[in-house]
């Protein structure tokens, strides 16, 4: 099984190619020396368990099958090298400016962040507000961009959730350069993100499968219609027609579900598409599932 081990994947950069940023021994003893022995690692807490061949994203996803004496040096390991092996690749000398202004991406920043400039300062926030070593990640959760923070090398994948950009706080990430001015090394890192990389693990991002849903007969305005096949006009009549019922005393749901249906309306509207079925599927489960047509509670990917 040893042919198949992990190993610790080339830098995309020389060594010194992310300063003034990040310096070359930093990078040296990051890549060269914390890097590699997590692979060792890794590859030791794997061997004998018949996954030593699966890739570190699948492992990360099933850690509760390890038994409870493996699953600690398996979590922090294979975490260790999946984080470092992301983290990379998503940097490049020079920097970036940032995502394409009318891509995918950018839309989904702006939804949650409003725009670049506050995505940027709640990464340093939620950087700065890790205790002790961790990470900050940009995630997709299947409808949206959010920011979480992981303690130690433990990966978002295990919460359900895709990385699309992390910073390593641990302090063997910046302590040669900035000592343990985290906030000015964030600021540094920052300015070396490359932003084309993380558009491309956006678009790759698992999205939730909503052909079911899509599928589903629902009443509007009297009408039965294929969820998916509902416009723009009938979801905005069907909303104010439900609306006029508000209050009657047995229809306890009709606000909600009212209100439901001019969300659904207002997205269809703000990514001008004509039925249910053109929007993106996080909005299509979203709205599903405040319609009523699915059971509330993730059923993502
Ligand atoms: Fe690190």
């Amino acid at each position: 099984m040893s042919s198949m081990a992990y190993t610790v994947p080339d830098l995309p950069y020389p060594h010194e190619a992310l300063e003034p940023h990040i310096g070359a021994e930093t990078m040296r003893v990051h890549h060269g020396k914390h890097h590699r022995a997590y692979v060792d690692k890794a590859n030791a807490a794997l061997a004998g368990t018949g996954l030593e061949d699966a890739p570190p994203h699948e492992i990360l996803k099933r850690l509760t099958e390890f038994p409870p004496d493996r699953r600690a040096a398996v979590r922090n390991n294979v975490g260790g090298h999946h984080n470092h092996s992301l983290f990379w690749e998503s940097m490049v000398p020079g920097g970036s400016e940032g995502p394409a202004k009318d891509g995918k991406l950018m839309g989904a920043i702006r939804e949650t962040f409003r725009g670049l400039p506050v995505l940027k300062d709640t990464i340093k926030e939620a950087a700065l507000s890790q205790f002790g070593s961790g990470w900050a990640w940009l995630v997709h959760d299947g409808y949206r961009v959010l920011i979480v923070t992981t303690a130690d090398q433990d990966s978002p994948l295990s919460d359900g959730l895709q990385p699309l950009l992390g910073v390593d706080v641990w302090e063997h990430a910046y302590y040669l350069d900035y000592a343990n001015r985290r906030p000015d090394y964030v600021d540094a890192w920052l300015n070396v993100v490359d932003w084309s990389v993380v558009e491309q693990r956006y678009a790759a991002a698992p999205v939730p499968d909503v052909s079911g849903v899509l599928t589903r007969l629902v009443s509007v305005c009297g009408t039965e219609h294929e969820f998916g096949a509902v416009t723009l006009d009938e979801a905005r009549e069907h909303a104010t027609e439900l609306k006029a019922l508000t209050g009657w005393g047995p229809m306890a749901k009709v606000g909600a579900v009212a209100r439901g249906w001019s969300d659904l309306a207002e997205q269809m509207r703000k990514h001008d598409v004509a039925t249910v079925a053109e929007l993106d599927p996080g909005i299509v489960e979203q709205a599903a599932q405040e319609l009523w047509i699915i059971p509330p509670g993730r059923s993502m990917v």
